[in-house]
């Protein structure tokens, strides 16, 4: 068994009005959100899947079938709390998380700490092993025209 593993993940939402916009379960100020199930944390969902890839446990909808009453509509925070917990099994303790959001949209620095504090909670780390960065798609494509919102993240996974 590898002491270390890293694991990529990557999520997609459209924008929508008169919904929600939650990243990293912070709720965003904003005039518009994601479409989704729950919440449509697409930041969540990026490092769930992470997780998931570095243990090579599959992906977020193998775990998490929205046709599973179980998960249907469950929080995103479930999602990650679950993926640790699997992850745990293997024998790997989660370590580390970098992640980035492509959103046009607001302008998220300001909520960067509190975003960060949270998926460290979520997660179980220290916040000082978390970090969320933030991009424009410069105007082009579905992201940079305001359609839709992207994340991707990497995580460490370290053998107990
Ligand atoms: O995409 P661009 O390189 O222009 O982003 C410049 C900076 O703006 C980023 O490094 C980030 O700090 C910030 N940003 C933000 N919220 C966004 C997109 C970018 O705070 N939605
Ligand atoms: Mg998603």
């Amino acid at each position: 068994m590898s002491r270390f593993r890293i694991g990529l993940g990557w999520d997609v939402h459209r924008t929508a009005a008169g919904r929600p916009l939650v990243l990293g379960g912070v709720r965003i100020e904003a005039d518009f959100g994601l479409e989704g199930h729950s919440d449509a944390d697409v930041l969540a969902h990026a490092v769930t899947d992470a997780i998931l890839g570095a243990a090579a446990l599959g992906d977020i909808g193998m775990h998490f079938p929205d046709t599973d009453p179980a998960w249907k509509d469950a929080s995103s925070e479930r999602f990650l709390v679950h993926a640790v917990e699997l992850a745990r099994r293997q024998g790997y303790r989660l370590t580390h998380v970098d992640a980035t959001v492509v959103l046009e949209r607001p302008k998220l620095a300001a909520y960067r700490q509190a975003i960060r504090e949270n998926l460290a909670r979520m997660l179980g780390i220290d916040v000082g092993n978390v970090s969320v960065k933030f991009k424009t798609a410069e105007r082009m494509g579905p992201v940079g025209e305001g359609r839709t919102a992207e994340a991707q993240a990497v995580v460490t996974l370290e053998a107990d």
